[in-house]
């Protein structure tokens, strides 16, 4: 019996019974310039199948590509869709997963296929983008209702089991839903029950077309969180009329018609888990349809007290299972301390929000899981040479993983630590208000280091006599790196606190001066405004913390206005006893007072370590910040890497 017992319940779904009650959330990826799936897409899917994922969801799919928004996604109007389509649903289905998928018409947010620009939605108006919108009439309505039912259609035909049709997030049914455009005096508008009508006539349409057992369920914003949008009491109302008419409501928050919509669609890190669920829980008293939560759960003991206090029918999980596409079956056979968590730094998602990058990349990828997005060419990695004997110089996140990985390919690992804890500069960061997902992480780092069979060498500074008593085969060097000490007048005459170090909270004085705005700088100033600290941190480049993935970078100059006050655009010029002089762009100076500085002004590589192991093993490999300041990611995608190279 599992220790999750409502969370590995069985569920019917139509025709199906689901596995368990957890759904792996669309998450679309970019395929060939058609907007086919590649294997790579297949593969992607697959993983999460392989799982435990009881539901495995396309992400979103075009009902009409002209309508489309982003390029290169699933048109579901274009039969040259189909071989890609089975490929990845027989990826999904041969790993006991239900296929899904997310059908989707833009509206409003459409790239518009008229010359004039101008882009269809149920009012008249300008878009939130600055478009001409054209009212759309009953002779628009009725071809865009027909093309989410040829779509599902289509998908049927292409292996998928059921639909996920979108009616959040500010796409064309949510446009229609929410009084935020929909300002029609006809059937269409007004009451509830009119913004509803075409979506119950999509219903209607995909039943058809499908018949009953083509499972529907529909993703819906609980709550818009936008001034003039769909609140939660009138989503509640909206789930009384689609109540028995669809076979799962699905309950997401947010808009696109706000700019910082993507930090609640995306929560971020500075938002408690599980966010949404009192959404969902308001709906689950309204309606007899199973109701289904997402948004930033990532704990099974979590899942299992939503589903049993009754809050939900399901969990849907998007990027806990990119950070870990087994999480379910971890859970399953009580391996819950073994999953690697999603800590919410949002790389995944920041990397193709555009207009914010200029062009999105397309590819999937996950800090803390090498494997996503190469999930497809990572089987073809084999172990050659056989046996050796490999050893790793520190035990950092790029170390451990090297190591982790070394060691289940059946070498011979050694791994050396000079501190007393693993961790490396992952320990700095457990000490932050909003990194507890961080300290996991770090946990199971050491866990899984210490139950492979790695010899484990702590309090060891390796010197090349230390390497060559060993005597290993593959030497990696993982051994970090310092911070940097800028030359700036007076700073070697008062004490300072280096950030990314593991400093005594206590002793950080009333006033804080943080030299550096980078990631570091902003993140640890922002810890230190929510201790109680008057914080200035003081940048000289136009942009605080640009390194941030997009959506992470958002949420913490959210925060920062609360916490800290941040300057851009000054240069620190010296340090005294008080405090810290420095002079804007316009050559001003100006003298901040300060109590305890802060110093985060970046890192260098050990490179004089690195160098003096170069000619010690007949292989020698430097990852992580040895090699560049890197980001945990880069750390541990290279200590991977390193290790499946041997
Ligand atoms: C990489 C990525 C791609 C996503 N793509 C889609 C998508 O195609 N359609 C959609 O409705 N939501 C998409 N989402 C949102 C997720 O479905 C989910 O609602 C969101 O990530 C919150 O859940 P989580 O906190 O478990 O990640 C995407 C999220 C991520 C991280």
């Amino acid at each position: 019996m599992s220790h999750f017992p409502k969370l590995f319940s069985t569920m019917k779904l139509g025709p199906y019974t689901l596995r368990n009650r957890i759904e792996s959330a669309p998450m679309g990826m970019h395929g060939t310039p058609e907007g086919y799936m590649t294997a790579e897409n297949a593969a992607y899917y697959e993983l999460r199948a392989k799982g435990g994922a009881a539901i495995v969801t396309l992400g979103e799919s075009m009902v009409d590509s002209k309508g489309t928004s982003h390029g290169r996604v699933n048109p579901l109007d274009d039969p040259g869709i189909l071989p890609s389509l089975i490929n990845t649903t027989d990826a999904i289905k041969r790993h006991g997963a239900v296929a899904s998928i997310e059908l989707l018409h833009a509206g409003i947010r459409s790239r518009s296929p008229r010359p004039d620009g101008a882009v269809y939605g149920p009012s008249a108006g300008t878009s939130f983008y600055g478009k001409k919108i054209i009212e759309m009439g009953e002779a628009e309505i009725e071809p865009v209702v027909n093309a989410f039912g040829d779509a599902a259609e289509m998908a049927k035909l292409g292996g998928v089991q059921m639909c996920m049709i979108h009616g959040g997030h500010g796409w064309l049914l949510s446009q229609w839903l929410s009084p935020l455009h929909n300002h029609r005096k006809d059937r269409f508008g007004g009451s509830i029950e009119n913004r509803a009508r075409i979506v119950m006539m999509i219903i209607e349409n995909i039943r058809e077309k499908c018949g009953r057992n083509f499972p529907i369920e529909i993703r819906l914003s609980g709550d818009e969180f936008t001034e003039g949008g769909m609140k939660l009491e009138e989503t509640v109302e909206l789930a009384k009329v689609l109540d028995g008419k669809v076979d799962m409501i699905h309950v997401s928050a947010a808009t696109f018609n706000d700019r910082t919509a993507g930090l609640r669609m995306f929560p971020s890190v500075f938002l408690p888990r599980g966010c949404n669920v009192y959404l969902a829980e308001a709906i689950k008293k309204a309606v007899k349809t199973p109701v289904v939560t997402v948004g930033s759960l990532n704990d099974p003991a979590h899942m299992e007290e939503i589903l049993e206090s009754g809050k939900a029918d399901m969990v849907t999980l998007g990027r806990a299972l990119l950070a870990d596409p087994y999480l379910p079956e971890k859970a399953r056979k009580g391996n819950e301390e073994d999953i690697t968590p999603c800590i919410r730094c949002n790389y995944c998602i920041s990397q193709n929000f555009t207009p914010y990058v200029k062009y999105p990349r397309g590819v999937a990828s996950c800090v803390v899981n090498p494997i996503i997005g190469r999930e497809y060419e990572s089987r073809f990695v084999q172990v050659s040479g056989g046996k050796k004997k490999v050893m790793v110089v520190g035990g950092g996140p790029g170390g451990m993983q090297a190591a982790i990985t070394a060691a289940d390919r059946g070498h011979e690992v050694i791994l050396c630590e000079k501190g007393k804890r693993l961790g490396g500069t992952l320990l700095y960061a457990e000490h932050e208000y909003f990194k507890e997902d961080v300290k996991k992480l770090t946990e199971v780092l050491i866990r899984r280091v210490q139950k492979r069979p790695i010899k484990l060498m702590m309090d060891t500074e390796v010197t090349p006599k230390v390497v060559r008593e060993i005597s290993p085969d593959v030497l990696i060097a993982a051994v970090g790196a310092e911070p940097i000490i800028p030359n700036i007048p007076g700073i070697k005459n008062r004490n300072m606190v280096v950030a990314a170090s593991m400093y005594d909270e206590d002793a950080i004085g009333k006033k804080v001066v943080v030299i550096g705005g980078g990631l570091v700088g902003c993140e640890e100033g922002l810890h230190l405004g929510h201790l109680g600290r008057e914080v200035t941190i003081l940048e000289m480049l136009e942009k605080a913390a640009p390194e941030a993935p997009y959506l992470h970078w958002l949420g913490l100059m959210k925060e920062l206005e609360k916490s800290a006050q941040l300057e851009t655009r000054v240069k620190v010029t010296r340090v005294t006893e008080g405090g810290v002089f420095a002079v804007n762009e316009k050559g001003e100076e100006r003298f901040y007072e300060a109590d305890t500085i802060l110093l985060a002004v970046g890192l260098k590589p050990r490179t004089e370590v690195v160098e003096s192991l170069r000619n010690c093993a007949p292989d020698f490999v430097v990852i992580g910040d040895c090699q560049r300041p890197a980001t945990v990611m880069e750390a541990m995608h290279m200590g991977y890497f390193s290790a499946m190279n041997i």
